[in-house]
């Protein structure tokens, strides 16, 4: 395997075949040499100063019935809740007293009008208590133009949206027939026409999923040249459909976090200069996943700032690490797993990726509509 790899390490592009096999790579020795290049490709391209997201869960609420995750709507044992606006705020005030940058607020999905102008209001109300420098990135799933464009309004310039998987068969048997892979897509377009800041990403191991559909994901993320990019390996949670569907979990838990992390790999290799996510996930089945994570290529991590009264709640698969710590013991705990690998942390900055921005740059020099608070956002907070 050795030579078949040094060739396709040696090739600049690479085919579907080619990522297939670093995929399947199953020798340590092989893996290391693939973690080695990307980390290389990182060192240049990003660097090894890894950028906060500290991440408020708002609500575990969801009118969504994805077959994999904890939290659908017909999972009877969830404890339903929703953060009020206080404890977002504090939340948000923790990581701005940290310097982390910037946050992501998550939740379930929910696009009733009163869900969307709490967001709304709840947008306006960190940027002003945050004195414009928290960066704000949302990830609440599907929604239609307006209320993104709301929510971009009140001060919100970064959303996740996941694809979970670029293959819409493969999507369909993931998701009940009312959820539609093709309005996903169009979703994540309309986001980049408005101008956010767009992160996708997959479900790595997913049952039935193939070497060569993650291939696809790749050619994916390159075709919508993506700014920033969270993937993790697929974990059954126990109240879901999808619970058994990978036979004898505890045997392949730790091929399935090997799997993600040459995806990891691959995706650094192949994108180069874009945000990669080391995501909690990894951090469920080893826990140094995430550690792992950042050495086979990724930059980001996001720690987790909901209150640990409401984490139990939000686990979409199980094994959900730090469901005691809270914002302060995680942070400690980040920083000193950081210093550990050799690498820091990029306190008080935005962390825009180098593809971002360039990107933004050539398009800026094409229009010079840019108006001066947007061209802030999108060139980063100096703080
Ligand atoms: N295992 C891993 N990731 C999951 N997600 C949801 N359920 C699971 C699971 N069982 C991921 C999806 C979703 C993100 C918020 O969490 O990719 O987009
Ligand atoms: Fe809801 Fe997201 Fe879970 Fe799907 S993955 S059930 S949309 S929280
Ligand atoms: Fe939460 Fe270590 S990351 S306690």
């Amino acid at each position: 395997m050795q030579t078949e790899l040094k060739r396709i390490l040696g090739q600049n592009e690479w085919s579907r075949r080619d990522i297939a096999t670093l995929l399947d790579l199953s020798d340590p020795a092989d893996e290391a040499l693939l973690f080695q290049r990307a980390y290389e490709v990182k060192r240049q391209q990003v660097g090894t100063r890894v950028y906060f997201r500290g991440l408020i869960e708002l609500s575990n609420v969801c009118i969504k019935n994805c077959y994999y995750c904890g939290i659908r709507r017909a999972n009877p044992d969830v404890d339903r809740y929703t953060l009020s606006e206080e404890e977002v705020l504090d939340a948000a005030a923790f990581a701005h007293r940290s310097r982390y940058g910037s946050i992501v607020i998550q939740s379930g999905e929910r696009t009733d009008e009163s869900f969307i102008a709490f967001v709304e209001h709840l947008v306006r109300r960190i940027r002003e208590s945050t004195n414009n420098e928290l960066g704000i990135t949302l990830s609440l799933g599907e929604q239609s133009e307006s209320t993104y464009r709301r929510w971009q309004a009140a001060g919100a310039h970064r959303y996740l949206l996941r694809i979970e998987t670029s293959n819409p068969g493969l999507y369909q048997t993931l998701h009940p027939q009312d959820h539609s892979f093709h309005v996903r897509l169009e979703a994540l377009r309309t986001l980049y026409r408005l101008g956010y800041q767009v992160g996708t990403g997959v479900m790595i191991g997913l049952p039935g999923q193939t070497s060569e559909h993650l291939a696809d994901d790749v050619a994916f993320f390159k075709e919508m040249d993506v700014a920033m990019i969270g993937m993790g390996p697929y974990i059954p949670h126990h109240g879901t459909p999808m619970n058994e569907a990978i036979p004898d979990w505890s045997a392949r838990k730790e091929e399935q976090l090997r799997r993600a992390l040459r995806m990891i790999a691959v995706v650094r290799i192949q994108l180069k200069d874009v945000n990669i996510a080391s995501t909690t996930a990894l951090q469920a089945i080893d826990p140094t996943g995430r550690e792992m994570g950042l050495q086979a290529g990724a930059n980001i991590l996001m720690p987790n700032l909901t209150d640990t009264q409401y984490r139990t709640g939000y686990q979409l698969y199980d094994g959900k690490p730090c469901l005691d710590e809270n914002a302060t013991l995680c942070a400690g705990c980040l920083e000193r797993r950081i210093a550990a690998i050799g690498e820091t942390i990029g306190y008080g900055e935005w962390g825009v990726s180098p593809h971002y921005k360039k990107k933004k740059q050539s398009s800026s020099a094409l229009s010079s509509g840019v108006s001066p608070s947007r061209s802030a956002v999108v060139s980063g907070s100096p703080l």
